[in-house]
């Protein structure tokens, strides 16, 4: 919780200061006060009203703005922060940090304040590579500016990449690290972060979505997954260096960019293609697979009979995360699977672990009024050996750069 902590926000000129405004949303649920300054090209991309609105404080735009002056001076804004976020962080705005260049409210600031500062850099991939930008960003963090990100991935622009901004939650953990005393992520480099190559080397497999079991040519048995979570950490591991495969069951995402994509439709094809892809350091089963098929799929389409019912009879399909578990000397060296369960979620999740011989499961609420099934937000509890990890509610994404990371963790302490 952030409650006491006020935040001052600079929303810079980047295509993700949309972001800015879910940030402000996610510190003021935590309790923080939040109060924003915006860039002249932070003003093309998000409005003041909508930074008042969600804030609920005066936004400050203007360093020669005589009532802004007057009733709060450019040297005193930053005053009862505890803490100034730059978010999103231009290469612009960086480069004026790095050079104490003050020629806005927001830079005007930034060199006049002596509270600590965390950016959140947002810009295409080969403005985050370009040497000029890797100097400021390593002069900053010299001088002690802490940073959160970037990630790699799709960029607004259509290029993949290092220059991601941090997911609002990432920004938000940074910020709550900040506070509780354990510092944020700063990590100075030349060229790609360590953080972007911390699975360099590595191979992991991941499964996601639903499977579909054919009754007949025209009709399957399916369920409600969309796929977003596990083509998310599919996502977060390449993104980390890792040599991903995402083995699909039928949805409607695109490929994730950087990882090899095998498309099946049943669980028998999905077990196949995972075996395929083995040996693996890190499985994540995270499709919601179908426990069971028809015994016999009709060769044609089952017509109406008359007003009377039909059985259908189910056998019980493969299990993934079992077969992965007892692979001898193929089983993954870590193996993650997902429980979905709709009632007593840890119990059912614990005894799935023991079960099936997975390392971790994650357990998530599925019941319908989680809203987890197609929606964008998942609630995790983490078992492991040693207990239960709650995750705060946050986004599919945030999930799957948390889980990432966390792998990288594990697979580091091993020889
Ligand atoms: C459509 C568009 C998107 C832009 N996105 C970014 C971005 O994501 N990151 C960045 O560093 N600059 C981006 N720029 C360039 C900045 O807006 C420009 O460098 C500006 O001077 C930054 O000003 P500021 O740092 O004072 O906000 C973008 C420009 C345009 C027109």
């Amino acid at each position: 919780m952030l409650s006491e902590n006020r935040v001052l926000l600079i929303v810079s000129g980047g295509i993700a200061a949309y972001k800015s405004l879910e940030l402000i949303r996610r510190l003021k649920e935590r309790g923080a006060a939040v109060r924003c300054v915006l860039t002249r090209a932070g003003a093309k991309f998000v409005t003041p009203l909508s930074l008042a609105a969600i804030s609920g404080d005066t936004v400050y735009d203007d360093l020669f703005s005589l009532t802004a002056e007057a009733e709060m001076g450019h040297i005193e804004l930053s005053r009862d922060a505890g803490l100034l976020v730059v978010a999103p962080a231009t290469a612009d705005i960086m480069a004026k940090m790095a050079g104490g260049i003050a020629d806005d409210l927001a830079t005007t600031l930034l060199l006049a304040t002596d509270k600590p500062v965390l950016v959140a850099p947002a810009m295409n991939v080969r403005m985050w590579e370009h040497p000029a930008t890797r100097a400021n960003v390593e002069m900053l963090a010299a001088r002690g500016v802490m940073r959160v990100g970037p990630g790699v991935g799709d960029m607004a622009c259509g290029e993949f990449g290092e220059g991601r901004m941090a997911e609002p939650d990432e920004i938000v953990e940074a910020i709550e690290a900040y506070f509780r005393g354990a510092g944020a992520a700063v990590t100075p480099s030349r060229g790609k972060s360590p953080e972007a190559r911390r699975l360099a080397g590595r191979k992991a497999l991941v499964t996601s979505g639903p499977t579909h079991e054919a009754i007949d040519p025209v009709r399957y048995i399916a369920n409600r997954s969309s796929g977003k979570q596990g083509h998310a950490i599919a996502r977060a591991l390449a993104r980390l260096g890792a040599e991903t495969t995402l083995v699909s069951g039928p949805t409607n995402l695109a490929d994730p960019a950087g990882v090899t994509v095998v498309h099946v439709e049943t669980a028998r094809e999905m077990l196949e293609a995972c075996r395929k892809s083995l040996p693996v350091d890190v499985a994540v089963c995270a499709a919601a697979v179908s426990d069971w098929r028809t015994a016999d799929a009709a060769a044609q389409k089952i017509k109406k009979n008359g007003g009377g019912g039909r059985k259908l009879e189910l056998v019980e399909n493969p299990d993934i995360l079992q077969t992965l578990a007892s692979a001898e000397n193929l089983r993954p060296g870590l193996l993650v699977g997902f429980a979905a369960e709709t009632e007593k979620v840890i119990a059912n999740a614990k005894a799935k672990r023991r079960k099936k011989g997975a390392d971790w499961i994650l357990a998530n609420d599925v019941s319908p009024a989680s809203g987890t099934f197609g929606g964008d937000r998942n609630v995790i509890h983490l078992i492991d050996d040693s207990g239960v990890e709650d995750w705060p509610p946050m986004s599919k994404d945030a999930v799957a750069g948390r889980l990432a990371q966390r792998i990288a963790e594990q697979l580091a302490e091993e020889p």
